[in-house]
Formats: structure tokens, sequence, C-alpha cells
């Protein structure tokens, strides 16, 4: 499978974001990730539907997938909203709502691709029941809520072993790692079966075109 880069536009220069995520795409970047934060279930506050609005003309334009990551309490609540602004996946976290099944199902129900993603101290274990709904599972490799952090080495070997699980469950969804990747770490986590890999601060910081070509470079001789 080709393995896709993410670029997170939690990165990226607000004064100038079309443009900024269009240099990204036209460097060879695939999806756009829109990372939403409500300052209660990470302790940053980043953005809403409106950053999902500003990325529709691309959109259109490219055929770019608007993947939403919705890092926000209950995020059953706004499903609908972020649906109609033109989100074609949406991500929302197995600890944020009690109700993990409900939401994928809304997700699907709403027309889009529906992922669930793990903090760092959640096993895998946590998506077993819902793995066959699931269009893409993502392994936070930083504690969510900012940009630029450290990655967490161990996540390579939670990767490993969520592919395998994945695999034996016979699912097809994309594997999705986010938080302090860099063209260093990609090739071990596509080795150890990541298949989209989300980058903020590694494309949007300095030369976005130098920085996505070194991603190409790596992700490109590992498939
Ligand atoms: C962290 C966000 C990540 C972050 C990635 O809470 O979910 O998407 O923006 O940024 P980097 O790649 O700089 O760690």
């Amino acid at each position: 499978m080709a393995v896709k880069l993410a670029p997170s536009i939690l990165a990226a220069d607000f004064t100038r974001l079309e443009a900024h995520a269009r240099e990204a795409l036209d460097a060879g970047a695939d999806w756009l990730q829109v990372d939403v934060m409500d300052g209660h279930f990470v302790p940053n506050i980043s953005f809403g539907t409106a950053a999902v609005d500003a990325l529709q003309r691309l959109r259109r334009e490219r055929g770019v997938v608007v993947d939403v990551h919705l890092m926000v309490e209950r995020p059953e609540r706004y499903l609908g909203a972020f649906a109609r602004a033109g989100a074609d996946v949406l991500t929302v976290h197995v600890e944020a709502t009690a109700h993990v099944h409900r939401a994928v199902q809304e997700i699907k129900g709403l027309g889009v691709r529906a992922g669930v993603a793990l903090n760092p101290a959640t096993p895998i274990s946590a998506v077993e029941e819902v793995l066959p709904d699931l269009d893409l599972v993502l392994v936070m490799s930083v504690n969510p809520g900012f940009g630029g952090q450290a990655f967490i080495p161990r996540s390579t070997d939670k990767v490993r072993r969520l592919r395998k699980a994945m695999d034996e469950a016979g699912s097809g969804a994309h594997l999705q790692v986010d938080g302090g990747v860099s063209p260093s770490n990609a090739p071990d986590l596509v080795r150890a079966g990541a298949d989209v890999l989300v980058a903020g601060s590694a494309v949007f910081e300095g030369d976005v075109r130098a920085n996505v070509e070194a991603f190409r470079r790596v992700l490109d001789e590992k498939t």
C-alpha cells in the first residue's frame, strides 16, 4: 500500500494557510490533517470548522483528503458540523467518549470515513470491538495538544502490534501515526506497518518543498 503523507495544518502559517497547504501538496503531500482541539480533552485550543472551510477550494481543485482529527471531549456533538464543512475523514479519540461505537456509526452514516485515535497510554485492545467498522486507526506518538514535540520511541512497537492485530482481523483500515514524525523515523514506522504519516513541524517549518521531498525520498523507496 502506498504510504501517504498528511501534513498537519496546525504547524502551517495561518496568515496564508491555503497557500502554505498548496505548497505541501505541490511538493508531493497526499492528505491534509486538521487538528481540532477544545482546551478540555487536550490543554490547547486550535480551531473549528472554519479551518476545514478554508481548505475546501483546495479539496475541490485537487481532490485532497481533508482528514479531521477531533481532540475534543464528546466529539459526537460536532460530527455533523465537520461533515457538512467538508471533512473526508473524521477521527475521534477512544478516550473522549463513552460511546465510541455510536460515534463511528454516526460518522459512517454521514458518508464520511471513520477513524479512532489512541493516546500513547491507551492499549490497542481499546479498538478491538470497533476495528471491523473503521477506515482508519490513529496511533498518537506524542501526547496530543501541541506540535513540535518529541516522538515517543515505543510508538513504533505499538504500530507493529496494531498492524498485526489489524491483519489478523482482516482490517483494510489505514494505520496512521501522528506526533514527532520525521524523515528519520518514518522508515521504521512504515516497516512497522503505518501507511499514513502525519507531520506538522517536519513539513511546515522551513522549506516546505525540501521537507516534503525528504519524506517522499524515504517513503517511496520503502514502499
Ligand atoms: C498533536 C497533533 C499533531 C501535531 C503534529 O496534538 O495531533 O498532529 O500537530 O505536529 P508535529 O508533527 O510537529 O509533532
